[in-house]
This record gives structure tokens, C-alpha cells and sequence, in this order.
């Protein structure tokens, strides 16, 4: 049994956005997790209230901030943090499985908010000690408060996954300059070298959700390509990429992403595309079409989340065991 502040266990909440990887990650660590949104009002506000003392405990709060309600799912969090708080909660920790709003990171055009830093802005007022999340998009939004934050891994869950394909030509591909880094982690890691092909991918600003794969920088000849991304959103990006590697004479093309958010008809795509497999966690909670669908393996980051809760709770470095 996991003890912290007082000698006691830390209390586990959720909300409405995931409350199955929630109960997951509180199996893992032999806890409750306690359901703080009560419901709406008539008027369609979000009814919290935490059900149990709280006084001077380490509260730990598990919501990703994720579709389909993903501005529903951030309101019932900065509500969970505030009960928390003005309840006397001695340490307020989130774990946010799915950060949103993370793409808008940067000013690139006139007029633009930069959303993911005002959203960890907001948790921080609202009264978060400490930030635990995922593959963030961009790291750099963790600058944007003064609270310590821990942002994982994936890979430490997927490239398990990755070896048991046991694929005899195997070669990470990122499907765009973006992905360069987290592809070449997981080259490096499968032992495949530092060298990683990549699709050069270009968004009109004007055009929603409109990726356009131009070029493959790099050999995938008579390989078994895994294109590794973080997001997996509309589909346009990896199905595109997918599509330029068989161009390129790959023997195979497969998908590792951290987050499937599958929206529009993602499904649809990725099932008429030549990829023959996509690797997700369960970071957000899935549609059943996504995890019915034959082509979809989901790999659950509650292990990951459970430790890396361990750690904080004992002390522990969480980069020795989980940096992977
Ligand atoms: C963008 O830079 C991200 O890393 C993903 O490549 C992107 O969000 C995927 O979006 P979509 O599936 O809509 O192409």
C-alpha cells in the first residue's frame, strides 16, 4: 500500500474523460478512485464534489483533457483541482494522460493564442502542485509554470510491443521533421542506429487538418517501416507518410503513436491505407469501433502512470526506471 503525506495514502479522483484507465491505474496500485463530477446542472454546468476528506492528503487527479469533450473534460478539471484545494488538500498532483491544446505552442501567426501554455497556466492557478503527463506535444510548455513537472514516455510501453512483432527488416521512419526526435529515441533504443528516414510534411495555415506529405528524406527499399508520431488525429499525417514509404519500395509500413484521438474519419482512412497495424495507448478513452477495428493494437500506459505515481509517492527517480 502506497503512503505519503501523514502516513497515508493518497487519494485518487477522476472525472468524466477516462474513468477506465483511472480504475486501471488504481488496480495497478491497490487504491479507490473516487468519481469527483456529480453530474450537470439543468443548465449544463459541471457538478463536482469530492466525496471523501481530503484534508492535508496527496490528492492525485487522473483526466486526460481529451476528445470528444475535450473543453468539457478541462473545465471538470480546474474544478476538481479548485474543490480540492479550498478542501485542504495537503498536495495537489495531475496526472494528464493527454495534455490538449498542447499543438498551439508557439505564436506562428498574428492574432494566435499559445493554448497550451495558458491551459497549464490555469491548472497552476486553480492550485496544481505538480504536472504528470505524456508525450506532451512540446516540452517547452512545461516552462510556462513554476510546479515540478514529469512528462513520460510512451515508448517505454509501446517498444515492448514494437519487439514482439518481431519484424526481420525493421526501421523507424518519422513521418515528419517534427517527429525527427522521437523517432531517432526510438531507432537508438531498438538498437537500429541514429539515422532515421522522414517524411517532409507541410500544413497550409488556412487549411484545417490538411497535411501534405512531399518527400521521403532517406532508403526504406525492402523494409519494415514504423512511422512513430505522438498524435494520431485525423490520420492525414501517418496514412500520407504510409502511403510515400510503399511508394519508396518499403516490404511493410506499421503505425506507433502515442494518442489516438481519431477524429473525422480517421478509422475509415487508416482501414483503406496500406498500413497493416497501428499501435496506440489508451491514453484517451477509445471509441469501440477504434478498438474492434482489426488493424488497431492498444497498449495500456496504466503500468507506466501507476510507477510513475509509486515514484512520486516514495521518492524514487522516475528517469532511471521510465526516461525510456
Ligand atoms: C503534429 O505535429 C503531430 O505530431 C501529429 O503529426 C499530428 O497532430 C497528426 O495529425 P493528423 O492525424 O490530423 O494528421
Amino acid at each position: 500500500m502506497l503512503s505519503s503525506t501523514l502516513g497515508m495514502s493518497p487519494i485518487l479522483l477522476t472525472g468524466t474523460a477516462h474513468p477506465e484507465l483511472a480504475l486501471n491505474i488504481a488496480k495497478h496500485l491497490r487504491l479507490k478512485v473516487h468519481q469527483a463530477v456529480r453530474g450537470r446542472f439543468a443548465d449544463g454546468e459541471i457538478d463536482v464534489a469530492l466525496p471523501q476528506n481530503v484534508r492535508r492528503r496527496h490528492v492525485i487527479i487522473i483526466q486526460p483533457t481529451a476528445p470528444s469533450f475535450i473543453n468539457d473534460s478541462i473545465i471538470e478539471l480546474e474544478l476538481m483541482i479548485q474543490a480540492a484545494k479550498l478542501a485542504s488538500a495537503g498536495e495537489i498532483t495531475l496526472v494528464i494522460p493527454y495534455f490538449g491544446y498542447a499543438r498551439q505552442d508557439r505564436k506562428d501567426q498574428p492574432r494566435v493564442p499559445i493554448s497550451g501554455s495558458w491551459m497549464a497556466r490555469k491548472f497552476e492557478f486553480a492550485g496544481a502542485d505538480r504536472f504528470c503527463t505524456i508525450d506532451i506535444h512540446n516540452e517547452a510548455v512545461e516552462g510556462s509554470v513554476k510546479v515540478p513537472w514529469d512528462n513520460l514516455y510512451a515508448s517505454y510501453s509501446l517498444i515492448p510491443a514494437i519487439k514482439k512483432l518481431k519484424l526481420a527488416n525493421l526501421m523507424i521512419v518519422s513521418p515528419d521533421v517534427g517527429g525527427l526526435r522521437r523517432a531517432t529515441k526510438y531507432s537508438n533504443i531498438l538498437n537500429l542506429g541514429l539515422e532515421v528516414p522522414t517524411a517532409n510534411k507541410i500544413r497550409d495555415p488556412e487549411i484545417k487538418n490538411d497535411a501534405k506529405v512531399l518527400r521521403l528524406e532517406g532508403a526504406v527499399a525492402g523494409m519494415d517501416v514504423i512511422l512513430t508520431d505522438d498524435i494520431l488525429d485525423t490520420g492525414g499525417t501517418l496514412v500520407k507518410a504510409a502511403q510515400l514509404v510503399m511508394e519508396k519500395g518499403a516490404k511493410s509500413v506499421r503505425a506507433v503513436v502515442t494518442h489516438g484521438l481519431f477524429s473525422n474519419n480517421a478509422l475509415q482512412l487508416i482501414d483503406s491505407s496500406p498500413l497493416k497495424e497501428v499501435l496506440i495507448t489508451d491514453s484517451v478513452r477509445l471509441k469501440e469501433e477504434v478498438t474492434k477495428n482489426h488493424k488497431i493494437r492498444v497498449v495500456s500506459i496504466a503500468p507506466l502512470l501507476s510507477g510513475a505515481i509509486k515514484c512520486i509517492e516514495s521518492g524514487q527517480s522516475m528517469s532511471q526506471k521510465f526516461f525510456l
